[in-house]
């Protein structure tokens, strides 16, 4: 029994469910209200039981799910079925990711939609398109900055164009993820708009302060995302007093104490879920509960939200996918998939944004055994939950998640993480990368590092010194990084472009309203001459094509290699060179990495020796022969034969 709604109520909830279902949704429809609601309902008791509203406002949410069910259409119930007898489809082996801006990738959804046969050919089954929803005015964050949740953004389409692509790409076996960004609104919200006007309704639904006394009191514990670029977490708004804005400052946090917020939030993504968005890429999770006294991240609250938006979309739409961008830690994300009787039952996915950071740092350190420590350290989830992996995204690389590692253990020395921001901003004597730092000030400050992969692996630099040697390791370490990435547990994403090396785009400085934004550096557009030049055909011999035709290849095999299934075990293993690391993957499948600049001769394990193993990466995958020679930054998946 909850605190506020006695178990009359819960029943009249369930009765209220049941008549606003279309009677032939109903059977379906209260099993899955059987099943999750009381975690729903208790979830909602504990954030919002003590408000007088509460029984009214949970009796008016579970009005509109029931409507959303009806509302959803055949081909999506279709999913939600399969995917309710398969809850670990996303981690099927042949789930590859690709990250990309619509306008980068597309110009516009239309565009998107004509791409689809580019993204199947190259073996894409989830495809996270960033913010594409009705953005502010002006700056806007790339998107992340929405002022309708509910309306695509007009240069990149109309809603029916958005139609028409999930449709499109759920007949191509693609699922599409969006962002849903919950921590904040863009300024020019009509939320925002109504709280400017005095609407007390709306002034509820973010945080605002009369003076600076509270904003001062929380200051000193909050950390600061965009220190240069947007300093501080509150922003003077003359006729609201001071806003709290975790990022810029037209990006407004929501009020999630507030249950209306919630219900709005809730309800958007199950509109947008009935459109065919398949995933959602919940945006910046980790501070959606305030605390003072606390730095007002990873609060329990933040958890029970996510929690109950997961009971939400279980009961109307249990096809969709939860992914959680929380850029904190490994040992820190455990929570985001559910804890205690919740296990299993927050986020599906989240980003693992360690090993993401770690892969960098073990290139220019030529240090495979942090990896190994990285990968050995890395949380067991629940069944049905699984890491989102990835080398590069439209972010900046954190290097804070890595604080801990770079002071060393036992198994381990200690790095600096200093060195390696400089290291990729190509500031060192040995560096081959052509990345810049973000928002660090003075050579101590890390914060992060923006750049393309193969620009950071040296492609750029090798290139523009016409130096083949130089180029043709740089290509390795573009691959090393990526075959890494494709060998772990999760769900591997590619980032847009890394499949043709595409490089830096450095002119984003030339355009007012994105030169002070460092981030720009790797948002560039596709190159589509190079990509559709490629496509046609297949034996050019280009750092693009070699690029190419590999990453093809690791995604292939990774598809017909049940071993490499998102959920099969790992295991990683050290050798007595700290350059190389090793990586198992269920009963059969073994992957060998060399971070360093200089060849390694390896045998296995003793536990793998003594069978036979197949190169899987190889033309005619060849038998592996021990001892190894593993080439500067070469590599080998194996299978046992
Ligand atoms: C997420 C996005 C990032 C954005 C921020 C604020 O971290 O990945 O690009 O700036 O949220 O919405």
């Amino acid at each position: 029994m909850t605190v506020a709604l006695l178990i009359t109520d819960t029943e009249r909830l369930r009765h209220r469910f049941a008549e606003t279902l279309a009677p032939a949704l109903r059977a379906r429809g209260l099993a899955r209200w059987d099943a999750h609601a009381s975690r729903l309902l208790d979830t909602l008791d504990a954030l919002y039981g003590d408000r007088p509203d509460f029984a009214s406002t949970v009796h008016r949410m579970v009005t509109w799910m029931a409507g959303c069910a009806n509302d959803r259409a055949d081909a999506l119930r279709a999913l939600d079925d399969a995917r309710e007898s398969d809850p670990d489809w996303f981690l099927a082996q042949d789930m590859i990711g690709y990250t990309a801006y619509v306008d980068r990738f597309g110009v516009d959804l239309r565009g998107v939609a004509q791409r689809v046969p580019y993204l199947q050919r190259l073996g894409i089954r989830y495809l996270h398109l960033l913010p594409f929803l009705h953005a502010r005015e002006g700056d806007n964050d790339g998107g992340f900055a929405v002022r309708d949740y509910d309306a695509v953004e007009p240069s990149l389409g109309t809603d029916d164009d958005l139609d028409a692509l999930t449709a499109r790409l759920r007949d191509a076996g693609i699922s599409l993820c969006a962002d849903l960004v919950l921590n904040h609104t863009a300024d020019d919200h009509h939320w925002a708009l109504a709280a400017l006007r005095g609407n007390p309704h709306y002034r509820a639904y973010y945080h605002l302060f009369q003076d600076s006394a509270l904003p001062d009191a929380y200051e000193r514990d909050l950390h600061q995302v965009f220190p240069q670029t947007a300093p501080g977490n509150f922003t003077y708004v003359p006729a609201l007093g001071w806003v709290w804005t975790t990022f810029y400052g037209y990006q407004w946090d929501l009020n999630w104490s507030n249950p209306d917020v919630f219900v709005e939030m809730a309800l958007t993504m199950l509109r947008l879920a009935n459109r065919g968005i398949e995933a959602f890429r919940l945006d910046s999770t980790a501070y959606l509960w305030k605390r003072l006294g606390t730095d007002c991240m990873n609060q329990p609250e933040a958890h029970a939200i996510l929690q109950a938006l997961r009971a939400v979309s279980d009961i109307v739409a249990p096809g969709v996918l939860l992914k959680a961008e929380a850029i904190v830690p490994a040992r820190e994300l455990p929570p985001y998939f559910g804890s205690g009787e919740s296990a299993g039952r927050e986020c599906h996915l989240a980003y693992h944004s360690t090993l993401m950071a770690a892969l960098w740092v073990a290139l220019s350190e030529q240090r495979g055994d942090l990896l190994a420590d990285v990968i050995a350290n890395t949380p067991t989830l629940p069944n049905a939950s699984g890491w989102l992996t990835y080398l590069r995204c439209h972010d900046d690389i954190g290097w804070n998640v890595l604080r801990d590692e770079s002071q060393g253990d036992e198994s381990h020395a200690p790095f600096d993480l200093a060195r390696v921001a400089c290291f990729y901003a190509g500031d060192t004597d040995d560096s081959f990368a052509r990345g810049r730092s973000f928002q660090s000030a003075g050579g101590d400050h890390v914060h992060g590092t923006n750049g393309m992969a193969s620009a950071l692996a040296g492609i750029a630099d090798a290139q523009a010194r016409g130096d083949a040697d130089a180029l043709a390791l740089a290509e390795q370490r573009l691959l090393l990084l990526y075959a890494i990435v494709f060998a772990t547990a999760g769900l591997p994403a590619l980032y847009m472009g890394d499949e043709i090396a595409l490089g830096n785009d450095e002119a984003y400085v030339d355009d007012p309203q994105r030169a002070a934004e460092g981030r720009w550096l790797h948002r560039p557009a596709m190159d589509w001459t190079t990509a559709d030049g490629l496509d046609a055909q297949h034996d050019t011999d280009t750092t693009a094509a070699r690029i190419d035709r590999a990453l093809r290849r690791m995604i292939a095999v990774r598809r017909a290699t049940s071993d490499l299934r998102g959920d099969a075990p790992m295991r990683a293993f050290d050798f007595a060179d700290p350059a190389l690391l090793g990586i198992a993957r269920g009963n059969d499948f073994v992957a060998l990495f060399n971070l360093g600049a200089q060849p390694v001769a390896t045998t296995l394990p003793a536990e793998l020796a003594g069978t036979r193993w197949r190169d899987l990466l190889s033309d005619d995958q060849t038998a592996a022969d021990f001892p190894i020679v593993l080439a500067p930054y070469a590599l080998r998946w194996l299978r046992r034969e």
